[in-house]
């Protein structure tokens, strides 16, 4: 059994883990593992490097991936899917671990349907996916944003100041929430609850009535405010705009000036927040979807997604996992409005 593995769509902790979990697996079963450079686009050019043994040394407190990535998609330029399948061929390979996250998975699931044997490992600092409680990234991810939260409470708290910290997340407001719910902000904008600055200004001068004459917010990169125009933006090859250039952080702060008078500063941590070593979670369920991912595998189970449920690694179709984007309940919601006090 020949099994190439890549790794797509924009990189975050938890990928190294799951790489050598894979690589590990399928040496107790016997198995051969090629890696694809840079997610489909290695697919597409035929470009790999070796994953044995050695290769995945001292990988599982690395951030980032060994195998490079891309948010290449193969079924954009014409030609490239019947690149990927010549490819397959030739490079003798019986099946393909894609690891990523919906723009990833979702050609693996094509490819799928076009009779590649597949097996998708879900990644994900945005924790989107369907099919699954959590994503490695996410934990590492918002770990990182609740540190530069209470480095802005220090700041906030000293100037007597509003300090409002953006986060990635795209359109879940999964990164948004944790780091809100777990840094102790006094307001939270995720991109599933529509936007109400009165509320919240309302909430910061009462703060202030109540003697606490700071505050720190947590606003997801995909909010919308009232009276935001969509600008022209490139788009990438799954139709994705860079929503950091929208500039919402920025934009709230100003808002809250307007409204309150109360002095207000905005932090971007960008792309901060997707670096760095994974935390103990991100490990452990990295290597363990690793793991899964080869036994799916021996068991014949393509066209499946590995995926957390509870504390268990299970299965679940990949066309479940990419039909939809998971977004934050209104359970979720309740929690949090809960905290604003
Ligand atoms: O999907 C992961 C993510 O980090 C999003 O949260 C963010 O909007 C996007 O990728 C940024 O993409 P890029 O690294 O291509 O700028």
């Amino acid at each position: 059994m020949k099994i190439g593995v890549l790794t797509g769509g924009g990189d975050c902790p938890g990928l190294n883990p799951a790489i050598r979990g894979i690589v590990l697996r399928a040496i107790d079963l016997g198995y051969e593992v090629i890696g694809i450079k840079d997610g489909w686009k290695g697919m597409v050019n035929g470009e790999t490097q070796s994953l044995n043994i050695n290769d995945v040394e001292g990988i599982i407190s690395k951030g980032g991936t060994i195998l490079g990535t891309s948010r290449t998609n193969p079924f954009k330029k014409e030609g490239d899917k019947e690149k990927v399948l010549e490819n397959i061929k030739k490079l003798g390979l019986d099946c393909i671990i894609a690891i990523g996250g919906e723009d990833t998975l979702g050609v693996a699931e094509k490819f799928y349907q076009s009779g590649v044997k597949v097996v998708g490992v879900p990644k994900t600092m945005d924790n989107d996916l369907s099919c699954t409680d959590y994503t490695f990234g996410f934990d590492s991810a918002v770990t990182v944003a609740v540190d530069a939260l209470e480095r802005l409470r220090d700041t906030a708290q000293s100037h007597r100041r509003v300090m409002v910290l953006e986060v990635m997340g795209r359109y879940a407001g999964w990164v948004s929430l944790f780091t809100g719910i777990a840094g102790g902000a006094d307001w939270i904008l995720i991109p599933e609850i529509p936007v109400d600055l009165d509320k919240m200004c309302d909430h910061l001068k009462k703060l202030r009535q109540r003697g606490k004459p700071y505050a720190v917010i947590v606003t997801s990169e995909a909010v919308e405010l009232p009276g935001m125009a969509e600008q022209e933006q490139e788009k990438d090859a799954f139709g994705h705009i860079i929503l950091k250039e929208k500039g919402v952080g920025e934009r709230v702060a100003e808002e809250i000036k307007k409204r309150t008078g109360f002095e207000t500063r905005a932090a971007v941590i960008g792309h901060i927040q997707r670096g760095g070593a994974p935390t103990v979670f991100d490990r452990m369920l990295g290597i363990r979807v690793g793991v899964k991912a080869v036994d799916l595998i021996a068991n014949q189970q393509f066209g499946q997604m590995v995926c957390l449920k509870g504390n268990e690694i299970q299965s679940a179709p990949l066309k479940e996992a990419v039909a939809e984007l998971k977004m934050v309940t209104q359970q979720w919601w309740n929690l949090a409005q809960t905290l604003f006090k």
